[in-house]
């Protein structure tokens, strides 16, 4: 069984998705707790299924090292084997990424190396992107460069607006995430080779 612990800063609608699926018993990862660095709405997802989780917020540190490592000892005192960032808008020190790598996986709403950053979605239909998507990647010490696991394209319709293509995207992230994770638990997927170590 894979322990897993998810970070979120948002609505965790991907997070609602692999809560769900752990709950299957045929499913072979369990989430251990749900982090944020602030209170999000989506930890309410981590109640409803009986999750405990715990919030670290940058702000109450000197330091954004010092809120890494506050927030890694969180997550050490789990020993998780996977850590899924499902929406956390925070670029992690490489304090914390050095610790875990390759164990922490990010959802991007955009298929990378196109649109890092935090308005993914508004930059792909600025561009006039025909096609977007999601990926999924190993969180390394850059801002969305790590090796990637896996991707989804999205076809942009002329009507969408930054909502409407992303709530598409987020109903591909939400199957790819639950997907990838059941492979990384059936060894389908291995981090460490992926990750080059
Ligand atoms: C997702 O689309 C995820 O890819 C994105 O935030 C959304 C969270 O949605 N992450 C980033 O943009 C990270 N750079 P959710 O809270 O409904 O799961």
């Amino acid at each position: 069984m894979l322990s897993v612990v998810t970070l979120i800063s948002g609505s965790g609608s991907n997070l609602q998705a692999l809560l769900k699926a752990c709950d299957n018993p045929l499913y072979p990862a369990k989430m251990l707790a749900v982090g944020s660095d602030k209170a999000a709405s989506g930890l309410f997802h981590a109640e409803e299924y009986g999750v405990p989780s715990f919030v670290v917020e940058p702000h109450r540190f000197s330091t954004k090292e010092q809120w890494a490592e506050v927030l890694a000892s969180n997550i050490n005192h789990l020993n998780p084997d996977l850590i899924v960032l499902a929406g956390f808008m925070r670029i992690l020190p490489t304090n914390f990424v050095d610790q875990f790598y390759p164990k922490v996986i990010n959802l991007h709403p955009s298929l990378l190396p196109k649109f890092p950053g935090a308005h993914a979605v508004r930059d792909a239909l600025a561009a006039g992107e025909k096609t977007t998507g999601c990926t999924l990647h190993v969180v390394d010490a850059g801002v969305d460069t790590g090796p990637i696991i896996d991707f989804r394209q999205v076809p942009v319709e002329s009507t969408d607006d930054e909502h409407s293509l992303h709530e598409k995207i987020k109903t591909e992230e939400r199957a790819m995430l639950v997907e990838a994770v059941r492979s990384i638990a059936e060894g389908k997927i291995d981090l460490e080779e992926i990750g080059g170590n």
